[in-house]
C-alpha cells in the first residue's frame, strides 16, 4: 500500500497532515527517511516510524462504549456532546462513528468503529441482529402485553412492528412500575418507547444490554469505552464464520 495511506490509516492525520510530516522528514521506512508518500510499503513487513516511534498498522478500530445519558449518537452536533467526543485524543479518528443510534436519554451498549461494512451488516434488516434492552416502565406490564409483543402489532401511527420477546423481570404494584427486558431485531426510530406507548405505558429508563451476541461489559462505567477483544468482534459480526 502507499505510504501516505499507511500513515493516515495509523492515525497520523489527513492526507494533508501526512504530506507535511513527510516533508518535515519525520517519517522513516526501515530506518531511512522517506519524503515521498507514493512509496509502496508492506504494512506487515516494513518498519514505518514517526519521529523514531514504530507505527503498527491497523485499518479498523472497534470500541464498546457504555453510553451515558445526555450524549448524542452522532459524529458531530451543534449543541451537545457526541459519543465520539468521549474518545481520548489518542483514540480519536475522523472516520470513527457509532453503529446505529441510541436516543439522547438512553444508556448502554454502543459500538464505535470505522468499519462501514460491519456497520452495514449490523444494521441491515435482512440480518435480524438482536438488540436487547432493559427498561423501567411506568405502568404494569401484563402477560397480554407479552403475547402482543410476541405476535407483532401496530404502533400508534399504524406502523407495524415484528414479533419481539418481552420478559417481565419485576413488578412493583405499589409504585405502578415494571422492569422488563425486550429483544427486538428491528431498529425503528424510538422503537422501544413507541412499542410501550402502543400499549399505553411509558418508558422512564432505557438501557441497551446486547447487540447480536455481544453483551455490554458491566465493569465499564457510564461514559467509558474499551476496544473489543477478537472474541467479542466474532460475537458481534453476524457474518462471522464458525459461530
Ligand atoms: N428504542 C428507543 O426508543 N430508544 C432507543 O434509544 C433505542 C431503542
Amino acid at each position: 500500500m502507499r505510504l501516505d495511506k499507511f500513515l493516515s490509516d495509523t492515525g497520523c492525520g489527513s492526507r494533508k497532515d501526512v504530506k507535511k510530516l513527510l516533508k518535515q522528514g519525520a517519517i522513516t521506512v526501515d530506518g531511512k527517511m522517506v519524503k515521498d508518500g507514493k512509496l509502496k510499503v508492506d504494512e506487515l513487513m516494513d518498519k514505518v516510524a514517526y519521529n523514531g516511534e514504530e507505527l503498527h498498522y491497523q485499518k479498523y478500530y472497534y470500541y464498546m462504549l457504555n453510553k451515558p445519558q445526555g450524549v448524542i449518537s452522532a459524529t458531530e452536533d451543534k449543541y451537545d456532546e457526541t459519543v465520539v467526543d468521549l474518545l481520548s485524543d489518542a483514540d480519536f479518528r475522523e472516520d470513527i462513528f457509532p453503529v446505529g443510534r441510541l436516543d439522547k436519554d438512553t444508556e448502554g451498549l454502543l459500538v464505535l468503529t470505522n468499519d462501514g461494512q460491519l456497520a452495514h451488516r449490523l444494521l441491515s434488516p435482512k440480518k435480524h441482529v438482536d438488540k436487547e434492552y432493559f427498561a423501567r416502565i411506568s405502568g404494569i406490564v401484563t402477560e397480554a402485553d407479552v403475547k402482543q409483543f410476541a405476535e407483532g402489532f401496530q404502533l400508534k401511527n399504524g406502523e407495524a412492528v415484528k414479533p419481539s420477546q418481552l420478559f417481565i423481570d419485576q413488578l412493583d404494584e405499589k409504585l405502578g412500575e415494571t422492569e422488563i427486558r425486550l429483544v427486538i431485531q428491528e431498529g425503528k426510530f424510538h422503537q422501544v418507547k413507541r412499542m410501550f406507548e402502543a400499549v399505553d405505558k411509558k418508558v422512564v429508563y432505557l438501557k441497551r444490554l446486547r447487540m447480536g451476541r455481544l453483551i455490554l461489559d458491566d465493569s465499564l462505567d457510564l461514559g467509558n469505552y474499551r476496544p473489543l477483544t477478537n472474541k467479542e468482534y466474532q460475537l458481534l459480526d453476524p457474518d462471522f464464520e464458525g459461530k
